[in-house]
């Protein structure tokens, strides 16, 4: 069993989607593994008027079908749930907050313990910060952690704002910002790929790498979300955060151990080290584009401007190539091209690192680059790919892969991202979590990029369930690479 945690957990936003599909299924995880037993309990709230009963059936709902669940343990795990009516605007709803969290403190014995978790309209984030503090809700004995989810502002300027507000009731190390990607296994399997193998660490420099290419590819379209996506796109989704992240891990010099302040220390130098744009090598070293109407197996698949919500003449991006460097001594001069985008030929998240062909010629043209590519969802693991030899007496050359995938049924079993995360918030461990330093810097980088599109109309597309736009393919043709993964079987769904 894993040593227990105890805690008050507020959970602002107790019935939105995201509670139920997410948060209760990683609490139940915890549970069931030992990490939250007796001494915690759960308080909800939202503005509709639930009894605590209901709001417990939602919860047992929400984790009955998890691995392992039988209907006794996910009935146990409700019990420690309540619910409060509140709407986060009015502050004497935080007096009988307060008053609650109080009563449950002293009742399952958390000693002072509060996690606050922030599961709402991000424009809510500084109301509520504002009001824990001036209604004195943080507690005198134990940890006060605030758990915050994305988008962390729309742009630099919102993000600092933000960052203002709530930094005025919690210090930095209290604060712990979502970039759910630092959950998942395989991106938390990178240190060990690349410090604990000395093969890996070896060649992992400009000196042997040619380049990286990051993909997060998404087969669904905009959805119902088009009141959301049109104010943001692809940049401001997917690149600012887990692109960026995934790019320091890959990029980032061995930590000098696995605390949160050594891996945050050498993530921080790649941001400082990434390389910068003025406005024509932005519009020269990022490609925007939109999905166009397709017709795939036999279904008329809609574009984006044709989309519920989403206005004709819409600017914004669904599609996001781009060629970012990171000057450090060990990176300086190696392309990372990154592409994210909906209606993509099918749902993966990959990384290719793709190496320096051999200096001599000895076997001709026929060595191929070696490529390591790390599979990071739906499917988890890595392959190598090298050279080997055609069968029988030729020198002949061919391709060979050696492959690793996670068992599905062991990967399914294991522990989800917010899992991890709720985990390490209660851990007090900060390290797969974004300091406002490095979201000061990517936000930064990624407005310069939006501004260099505003001063054009210009908007190639990409018919749904392609890759992108061929001014994607163009980036990397352009200094003689190409994307090493390219997809044709089309899966339309997630
Ligand atoms: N859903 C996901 O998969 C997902 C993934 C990644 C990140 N996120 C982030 O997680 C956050 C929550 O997303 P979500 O999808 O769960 O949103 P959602 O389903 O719209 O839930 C919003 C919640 O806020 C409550 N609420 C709204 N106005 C309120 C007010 N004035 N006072 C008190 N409660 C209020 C709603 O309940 P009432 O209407 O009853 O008040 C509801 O519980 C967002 O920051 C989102 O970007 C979500």
């Amino acid at each position: 069993m894993a040593e227990e945690k105890a805690a008050v957990i507020i959970l602002f936003g107790g019935s939105g989607d995201l509670a139920r599909r997410k948060l209760y299924p990683a609490m139940f995880g915890l549970y069931q593994r030992g990490f939250l037993q007796d001494r915690f309990a759960v308080i909800g709230t939202a503005r509709r008027p639930w009894s605590d009963d209901y709001y417990r059936d939602i919860v047992t709902n929400a984790v009955k079908d998890q691995p392992g669940a039988t209907p006794e343990t996910a009935e146990a795990f409700a019990t420690h749930f309540y619910y409060q009516s509140h709407d986060v605007t009015d502050a004497a709803h935080y007096i009988t907050l307060k008053e609650l969290a109080a009563k449950l403190d002293a009742q399952y014995h958390v000693g002072g313990n509060r996690l606050y978790y922030m599961a709402m309209a991000p424009n809510f984030f500084s109301t509520i910060a504002e009001h824990l503090k001036s209604e004195s809700l943080l507690t005198a004995t134990g940890f006060n952690r605030l758990v915050i989810e994305k988008p962390f502002g729309h742009d630099y300027q919102s993000a600092k704002a933000l960052n203002e507000s709530i930094t005025a009731t919690f210090a930095e190390k209290q604060i712990y910002r979502i970039d759910h990607y630092l959950g998942k296994e395989m991106t938390q399997a990178i240190m060990g790929l690349r410090f604990a193998n000395p093969l890996v660490a070896a060649a992992w420099n400009k000196e042997h790498i040619q380049n990286i290419q990051i993909t997060l590819a998404e087969a669904v379209g905009v959805e119902e979300r088009a009141g959301y996506y049109e104010n943001s796109g692809a940049m401001r989704d997917m690149v600012q955060n887990h692109v960026m992240q995934l790019l320091a891990y890959l990029t980032m010099a061995r930590p000098q151990s696995l605390t949160p302040e050594a891996v945050h220390a050498v993530k921080g130098a790649v941001f400082d080290h990434l390389h910068s744009y003025s406005q024509k090598e932005a519009l020269a070293n990022f490609v925007r584009a939109q999905y166009a109407p397709a017709v795939i197996d036999k279904l008329t698949v809609a574009g984006y401007r044709d989309e519920a919500g989403v206005s004709q003449s819409s600017l914004t991006e669904t599609f996001v190539a781009g060629k970012l460097m990171v000057d450090t001594p060990e990176f300086a001069g190696v392309p990372i091209y990154i592409r994210t985008g909906k209606r993509l030929t099918r749902k993966s998240t990959q990384i290719s690192v793709v190496f320096k062909p051999v200096a001599h010629d000895l076997f001709g043209t026929q060595a191929k680059a070696n490529v390591l590519t790390i599979y990071v969802e739906p499917s988890e693991g890595f392959s190598l790919t090298l050279n080997g030899k055609v069968l029988g007496q030729s020198t002949e050359l061919m391709p060979e892969e050696l492959r690793f995938r996670h068992d599905e049924r062991a990967a399914k079993a294991a522990p989800e991202a917010y899992e991890r995360l709720i985990q390490d918030a209660l851990q007090g461990n900060q390290t797969n979590f974004t300091r406002w330093t490095e979201l000061s810097q990517t936000w930064q980088f990624v407005d310069t990029i939006i501004a260099a599109w505003q001063t054009t109309t210009a908007m190639p597309t990409y018919p749904a369930g392609t890759m992108g736009p061929k001014e994607a393919t163009e980036l990397l043709a352009r200094d003689g690479n190409q994307w090493v993964w390219q997809p044709t079987r089309v899966q339309l769904a997630d």
